[in-house]
């Protein structure tokens, strides 16, 4: 018996794989991660599933969980918000069940960064503006970043930056980001890109904190920077090329 964890992508239900969906219809139980997770998707569960919101719980039971339904010879759909790749616990739970000869498999999700990108209909990575993306955060109460981890040495690089975890000190990034990309540096905060009530704060570096402050987002919010926000007279890129086309297609995908 298997623990299917599966990233459940930023917030519409229809933004799942089909192999994710799938799965949650095969699993006679989901664990799902609270208010993050769209309870449309929980639809898809089969009739008489055991449906759980592991928000209130603790690792140790929702480790017992899937040790129960798998001892029981059942299957567990395990869905987290986004992709598992970042800030999903993915990474602690994979770890006992390895300790618990539990087997497990990982569905990829639509990430937030991706989604926010989408509402916003951009490129994050523009020929010779930025061809790096950072998914960041800024510490929290739980989680201090790792030393060297630091906002400002992103920002020396002037890669466009998807910051996560943060809109409560979007204040300090401002602070922080202005010495490297300037106060006119576009800014987007995308709160809850994909729900209903989505929205979406265009700015700059100098104006963004009294434009969100009009009308304040808590929590899920995610906050891109970067130059390419607004580029428009950026080259090119060489796919679409005709004489690269004809010098290199299909020898360099
Ligand atoms: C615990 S992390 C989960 C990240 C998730 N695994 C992913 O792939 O994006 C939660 C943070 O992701 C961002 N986030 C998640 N969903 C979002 C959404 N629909 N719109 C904007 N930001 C979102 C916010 O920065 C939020 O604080």
């Amino acid at each position: 018996m298997t623990v299917h964890f599966i990233g459940a992508g930023p917030g519409a239900a229809d933004l799942i794989t089909v192999r994710g969906r799938d799965l949650i219809g095969r699993c006679p139980v989901c664990l799902y991660a609270g208010s993050l997770v769209p309870k449309a998707l929980l639809d898809h569960c089969p009739p008489g599933a055991r449906i759980v919101d592991t928000a209130p719980m603790s690792l140790d039971e929702i480790v017992a969980e899937c040790q129960r339904a798998t001892d029981a010879g059942e299957d567990v759909a395990r869905l987290h918000s986004g992709d598992l790749s970042i800030w999903s616990a993915l990474g602690e739970q994979v770890r006992r069940l390895d300790e618990l000869g539990i087997p497990y498999t990982v569905t990829p999700g639509v990430p937030s960064f991706a989604a926010v990108a989408a509402a916003l209909g951009q490129e994050l990575t523009l020929p010779e503006l930025a061809q790096t993306v950072v998914l960041t955060r800024t510490s929290g109460r739980a989680s201090a970043m790792p030393s060297g981890e630091d906002l400002k040495a992103y920002a020396a690089t002037g890669a466009t930056l998807a910051i996560h975890l943060s809109i409560h000190v979007l204040d300090k990034i401002v602070a922080e980001l202005v010495p490297f990309y300037g106060a006119d540096c576009p800014v987007a905060v995308a709160y809850r890109a994909s729900w209903p009530d989505e929205r979406i704060v265009r700015a700059t570096l100098g104006t963004i904190v009294a434009e969100v402050g009009k009308s304040p987002m808590e929590r899920t919010a995610l906050i891109l920077v970067g130059r390419v926000l607004s580029a428009r007279d950026f080259r090119n890129s060489a796919l679409y090329d005709v004489a690269y086309q004809r010098r290199f297609r299909g020898r360099d995908q």
